[in-house]
């Protein structure tokens, strides 16, 4: 049974993250996205509405479970029996950040293997930040996230035009 995660935080999903979760589950048996409990951070949407935007645009993927962590991700992947965590890397500038966090994931966790996986072309600008904040200056980012998202990104924040 080969078990990967995609951790992240998720907020919200793109269909950049909805690519690289459609070619991880052609790759493994059962493919954990896994949504990180960061009260640090001031997130758009909870950590259940992220699961539940999550677990509605991959209804079509049946090895696809949506969960969420706190503490460290090797512990994480532990407890849920994951050996391979996969990150998409979309730039050169992506590399630096992912290759100290594979590193110290290894450090942590040296039975666990990080696979990097490139988006669709398209995809390769397209960031949660920047969708947010596109969106709340009046942008059209419907071509950048699933209609489920794009939805509750319309009922969430009230958009800034001029
Ligand atoms: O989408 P993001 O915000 O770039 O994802 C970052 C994430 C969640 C993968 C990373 O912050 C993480 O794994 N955090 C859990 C804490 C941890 O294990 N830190 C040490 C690994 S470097």
């Amino acid at each position: 049974m080969r078990t990967a995660i995609y951790p992240g935080s998720f907020d919200p999903l793109t269909n950049g993250h909805l690519d690289i979760i459609r070619r991880g589950t052609r790759l493994f048996d059962r493919f954990l996205v896994a949504v990180l409990e960061n009260e640090g951070k001031a997130p758009l949407f909870t950590v259940s509405e992220r699961k539940e935007l999550i677990a509605r645009c991959t209804s079509d993927m049946p090895n696809v479970e949506v969960h969420s962590f706190s503490g460290l991700l090797v512990d994480f992947m532990r407890r849920v029996d994951a050996n391979v965590v996969v990150r998409g890397i979309r730039a050169v500038s992506d590399y630096e950040y992912e290759l100290q966090m594979a590193l110290m994931n290894r450090e942590l966790h040296p039975q666990i293997e990080t696979i990097f996986m490139l988006p669709a072309v398209e995809y390769t600008y397209v960031s949660s930040r920047l969708v947010k904040e596109v969106f709340r200056l009046g942008g059209d980012v419907a071509r950048l996230v699933p209609p489920t998202v794009l939805e509750s990104l319309k009922a969430r924040l009230p958009v800034t035009v001029g």
